[in-house]
């Protein structure tokens, strides 16, 4: 924070750098949340992790996009990434921004997929098939997921890190992060829809 000028109000400069903060701060934070979704999809295939099972009202339990190397890949990415990120807070580069533990890095990559699997079991529930768009959940169930299991278990961390307007942050930002990424990947011939 900057010095505030003479009738007590931040000057523009301070004001949009203190913005910057705040969206770096989300996606630095969420970052160990964000990437197992998109190695999921890298990593995903083989064996479903419903085993292929159905639910008492004949669907799917979870669906074939919902895959044990899906979820394996998926974490193992987001705890890497959070360990590099946790190597980058102890150095001192990115004074800027909160830091993690290795509870919550763990926490938010488990977190984050165990979100995406409720998500499509509660999809599946309402007759949407895998791949269908369940607007705003499709695009906010692995932060809901991730911030909850956090909380959860490491409450602590959460409450000292995610302050209300970071979380305003992530909240608003995540879903078109989400979107721009998914026509990304779609485009790339990486994703089969653009959600
Ligand atoms: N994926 C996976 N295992 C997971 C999560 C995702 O293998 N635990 C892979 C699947 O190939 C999936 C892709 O990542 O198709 C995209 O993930 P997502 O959009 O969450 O799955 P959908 O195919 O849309 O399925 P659903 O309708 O159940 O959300
Ligand atoms: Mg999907």
């Amino acid at each position: 924070m900057r010095k505030p000028n003479l009738i007590g109000m931040p000057d523009s400069a301070t004001i949009l750098s203190n913005g910057l903060i705040l969206l770096g701060s989300a996606i630095w934070v969420m970052l160990p949340a964000y990437l197992p979704n998109n190695f999921a999809t890298l990593t995903g295939g083989g064996m479903p992790i419903d085993m292929r099972r159905t639910w008492s009202d004949g669907r799917r339990i979870l669906g074939d996009g919902k895959t044990i190397r899906g979820f394996v890949g998926g974490v193992t990415a987001g705890i890497l990434i959070g360990l590099l990120q946790m190597y980058a807070e102890i150095s001192g580069l990115v004074p800027w921004f909160p830091s993690h533990t290795l509870t919550a890095v763990i926490l938010l990559a488990v977190g984050s997929l165990l979100g995406d699997l409720i998500k499509s079991f509660f999809k599946r529930r309402q007759g949407i098939e895998r791949g269908g768009e369940w607007f705003l959940v499709d695009q906010l169930d692995f932060v809901i997921g991730a911030l909850l299991l956090t909380l959860l278990l490491d409450s602590a961390w959460v409450v000292q890190t995610i302050t209300l307007p970071l979380l305003i942050t992530i909240l608003i930002l995540t879903p078109l992060l989400h979107r721009t990424v998914n026509i990304i990947g779609y485009k790339l011939g990486l994703k089969k829809v653009p959600w």
